[in-house]
């Protein structure tokens, strides 16, 4: 079977970065079509400058990243610089990157990517809020029926919340994308914090990446250490999720992972719970089960893939 071709969306913190960087290392299997950076974790110049970073240090600088939206749909942004530094990327030093971005617009290259190729072959990979996709979703509406899945890392079912007690950080930043892309009518695959949340950066497996000897493996070793330093105050664990690589995770093994079909919603009106993902998962409003919601991860088999991955590089 030829790869299937994939436009990663995404944010650039570390377990993005390692997200796209495990897809890249599948060629077999996927073939990234390019990168496209949205503000999120930090503002855009950052997540862009990160995601070249990344890719120089991977030596994979042929995939194009293209820049998308510096704000929200209608809101202010709101960033993660509490856990990931001011950069996004604190914990290593990167050089500046000697590469830059491809011309264009992210949601523009998102249109053309897809429209350009035949029905039902691109794969969205979501790591971030759904701001380039919601803006291409407005523009071209014929994307959605063009596309042969998203797979996004979002949300938030039985786990509740990590930016709000009701919301997870993509999500809430940027709530009427998030509404926006999961009606519309493609296939559709969300990972929460139900998931996230199993797969933790254990002593263990920090050791295990850093054994693989190689200069990336290092400095993701360091960046990872950093980011777990916040999340295991937080939440009172040996180790910090590991969000972002279960989208790839997902595509390259997906009985790694388990959920159902189920209704979601987005809550965009409520102070309280704004960006709030309703999931329907006894099925009490009747309406249609269009998204599947996975719950379980196998952490384990997920950390050996994502190792296994970055040793390609
Ligand atoms: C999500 O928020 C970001 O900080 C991570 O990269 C991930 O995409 C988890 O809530
Ligand atoms: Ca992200």
């Amino acid at each position: 079977m030829p790869p299937r071709p994939v436009i990663i969306d995404t944010d650039p913190s570390p377990d993005d970065a390692v997200a796209f960087l495990v897809a890249l290392a599948s060629p077999e299997e996927l073939e990234v079509l390019a990168i496209t950076t949205v503000a999120g974790n930090v503002p855009l110049p950052l997540t862009s400058q990160n995601a070249l970073k990344a890719l120089e240090l991977a030596r994979r600088t042929e995939t194009p990243v293209y820049a998308g939206a510096h704000a929200p749909l209608i809101r202010p942004l709101i960033t993660a610089e509490h856990v990931h530094g001011r950069t996004g990327f604190d914990g290593y030093d990167l050089p500046d990157p000697t590469t830059q971005l491809a011309r264009g617009f992210a949601p523009d290259a998102i249109i053309e990517l897809v429209m350009s190729r035949p029905q039902g072959e691109v794969t969205l990979c979501c790591l971030a809020p759904l701001t380039n996709i919601a803006l291409a979703l407005a523009k071209e509406p014929k994307l959605a029926s063009r596309l042969r899945e998203i797979v996004l890392m979002g949300g938030s079912f039985s786990e509740g919340g990590n930016v709000t007690p009701a919301a997870e950080f993509n999500i809430y930043v940027d709530p009427e994308a998030a509404a926006r892309v999961l009606k519309c009518g493609a296939p559709i695959t969300m990972i929460p914090l139900d998931c996230t949340h199993q797969a933790l950066t254990t002593p263990e497996r920090l050791d295990k990446l850093r054994h693989i000897g190689t200069p990336l493996a290092e400095a993701f070793y360091h960046l990872l250490k950093f980011n777990k330093i916040f999340d295991e105050q937080k939440y009172g664990t040996v180790g910090g999720p590991l969000h972002d690589a279960t989208v790839p995770a997902y595509l390259l093994r997906p009985e790694l992972f388990s959920g159902r079909m189920v209704h979601v919603d987005v809550e965009c009106a409520s102070d309280l719970t704004l960006g709030m993902t309703v999931v329907d998962w006894w099925s009490v409003t009747g309406k249609p089960a269009t998204v599947k919601v996975c719950r379980e991860i196998n952490a384990q088999g997920y950390f050996d893939l994502v190792i296994d991955r970055l040793a390609r590089l």
